[in-house]
């Protein structure tokens, strides 16, 4: 019978990092509307992510370069209405921090729509470091970028060869030296993301990126196996076997919790 929690405010940062401090593994899940938001939290996860997947998973587009700053500030209030738990974070979107200021600009929107964090992806240390100036909280993304999907050519594994694992590792440092309390990375080796996971400081959430890191995170429509493509080989139809979908998210909860997902055949 699984237990759920009955706090009723939300994480905080520090929150996150104390559970880094202690071992625990930090739960995510995308989260793009109020039911959804309201299932997810009641089970326990720790962080919300309003991802610009959800231009795939919603909007039915093949990147996730449409998704505007009004979709996501509509997505995150929808999220943050339901929310009584869970740490929430929303996506900066593409061109959305071509500079620190548009950046600040873009990030308070998303903050004043209920997000408590903003992620970006690549090492813009210049914008982590005046968001962080501004009191914005920043979490980065390495690894597959799928804002850069027309420059990488493809949804690739990351960080293979030595030079560009020790580029991946450099720039975990400069976003953490910059102010960013979390990383998210996707697509890496698993033993490179435990490298980088126990070099850092701050939290590391892994998606396709083993067993090591701090955390992980799915897109909800993957590991509901309704996702309108095929679905990742790092992600998981937890509905499969649940009787429904806060049993199929409870059960991933614990996956993570107890460290049996993601497995072997979940990373690279
Ligand atoms: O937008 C998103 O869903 C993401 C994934 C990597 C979790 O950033």
């Amino acid at each position: 019978m699984t237990q759920y929690l009955t706090a009723s405010s939300p994480l905080t940062v520090n929150d996150l990092a104390a559970m880094k401090q202690r071992s625990e593994k930090i739960t995510c899940l995308t989260a793009y509307d109020a039911s959804f938001s309201a299932v997810i939290d009641k089970v326990g996860i720790d962080v919300m992510l309003v991802g610009d997947s959800l231009g795939n998973v919603i909007q039915g587009q093949s990147t996730t370069l449409p998704v505007t700053l009004r979709d996501l500030v509509y997505h995150t209030q929808c999220v943050a209405k339901t929310r009584r738990r869970a740490f929430i974070v929303a996506d900066l979107p593409f061109l959305g921090y071509i500079t620190p200021v548009l950046a600040a600009k873009n990030a308070g929107k998303l903050l004043r729509a209920g997000a408590q964090m903003v992620k970006l992806e690549g090492a813009k240390i210049d914008c982590v470091n005046f968001l962080v100036d501004q009191g914005i909280p920043v979490c980065g993304h390495l690894g597959l970028l799928p804002q850069s999907i027309n420059l990488l050519g493809g949804y690739k594994v990351q960080g293979r060869e030595p030079e560009a694992a020790q580029k991946l590792i450099d720039d975990a440092h400069l976003l953490q030296q910059a102010g960013a309390q979390l990383l998210l990375l996707e697509c890496v080796p698993a033993a490179l993301a435990k490298d980088i996971s126990s070099q850092l400081d701050i939290p590391v959430i892994g998606i396709g990126a083993g067993v090591d890191c701090d955390g992980q995170v799915l897109v909800l429509y993957d590991m509901l196996g309704i996702g309108v493509g095929n679905r990742p080989r790092f992600s998981k139809d937890f509905l499969q076997d649940a009787a429904s979908i806060e049993e199929a998210i409870a059960s991933y909860h614990q996956a993570v919790k107890q460290l049996t997902f993601p497995s072997a055949e979940h990373s690279f």
